[in-house]
């Protein structure tokens, strides 16, 4: 492996969108004292928040030859994530076929855990799922020195981004996720995992890790917690879920992601995101954040004061 400091490490996504694993990756790898190279789609605040930090900031697209081969030249190590996106196969294939070109050392692919229950014959009705469970079988065929990441659902999405709204302004998580259990993850929790991999990636060459939250529990329980925090009674409401696919296409959601997310609340109504693994402690030494401590951090974003 190419010592610290001698090639940055290229962090593809790395404006990210709330609770983005790219920024958050890219503030840790500079404080482990690597030189990081942040592809952005677009020239804006973030990219600006980016050079703050110390990074290289390129922009271009993971979909284009050109902007690829600009980012990849002279990294040794890649993160690879963009957001959820029709175009996800495509990006993943386009950046492999330069990272090989270009003799990449290590390359974290950021995947999602639903794939481990996904196989040949096996799929969901997700069309990102099937993306994600595509792009890992071209990358196991690609040759590349692949590290497989694969979160579970993670807190800054379904818990604040769509939820957050509800519990302001009706005391409500409204979520479409029934009964069952699951175990929301931080995208910063997943972010160490990935600057721990990236830090030093030659031991974890060829490994898949999922990574889990804290807890698994459902709806009810992370409802006390949010009442418990904020000081006041916030109830779990399970929405069915044409009601809440409304809500979003009315918010212009696009369709892609619409019908990734409502795959996502069936497989929570049916108890598959009810799963725990100690892959986040082992890789980073550090138990996940739990919703306790990340209702208390985003206190703000649900309105009103906090039980300490
Ligand atoms: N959210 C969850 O619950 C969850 C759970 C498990 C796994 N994951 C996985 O985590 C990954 C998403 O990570 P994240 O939350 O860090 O992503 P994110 O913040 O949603 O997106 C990262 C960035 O990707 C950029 N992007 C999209 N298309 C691009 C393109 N063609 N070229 C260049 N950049 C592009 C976006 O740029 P702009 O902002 O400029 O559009 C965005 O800033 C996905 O693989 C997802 O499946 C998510």
């Amino acid at each position: 492996m190419e010592p610290k400091h001698n090639g940055p490490i290229l962090v593809t996504g790395a404006a990210g969108d709330l609770g983005g694993i790219g920024r958050n990756l890219t503030a840790m790898l500079l404080d482990k004292g690597h030189k990081v190279r942040a592809l952005v789609r677009r020239e804006d605040e973030r990219s600006e928040a980016l050079r703050r930090l110390g990074a290289e900031v390129v922009q271009g697209d993971l979909t284009d030859l050109g902007s690829m081969h600009r980012a990849t030249e002279g990294c040794a190590r890649i993160y690879f994530g963009m957001s959820v996106s029709p175009a996800y196969l495509e990006a993943t294939v386009n950046t492999a076929a330069v990272a090989r070109h270009h003799g990449v050392q290590a390359f974290v692919n950021m995947s999602q855990m639903t794939v481990t229950s996904m196989s040949i014959t096996k799929t969901t009705d997700s069309p990102q799922h099937k993306l994600h469970w595509l792009a890992e079988q071209a990358l196991a065929w690609s040759g590349l020195p692949v590290v497989t990441v694969r979160p579970t659902v993670f807190l800054e999405g379904f818990f604040l981004r769509l939820a957050a709204a509800g519990v302001r302004e009706r005391n409500e998580l409204a979520l479409p996720l029934g009964n069952g259990k699951t175990s929301p993850i931080s995208a910063v929790d997943v972010a160490r995992a990935v600057s721990v991999i990236l830090d030093d990636p030659a031991p974890h060459i060829g490994q898949i890790y999922n990574l889990t939250g804290f807890e698994s529990a459902d709806l009810d329980h992370y409802a006390r917690v949010f009442s418990e925090v904020l000081g006041r009674t916030i109830r779990y409401r399970s929405v069915p879920l044409a009601e809440w696919t409304d809500g979003l296409r009315v918010a212009g959601v696009p369709t892609h992601v619409i019908n990734h997310l409502s795959v996502m609340g069936d497989l929570h109504a049916q108890g598959r995101y009810d799963r725990m693994t100690d892959d986040l402690l082992r890789l980073t030494g550090r138990t996940a954040t739990t919703a306790r401590d990340f209702v208390k951090l985003h206190a703000a974003e649900f309105g009103r004061g906090v039980n300490a």
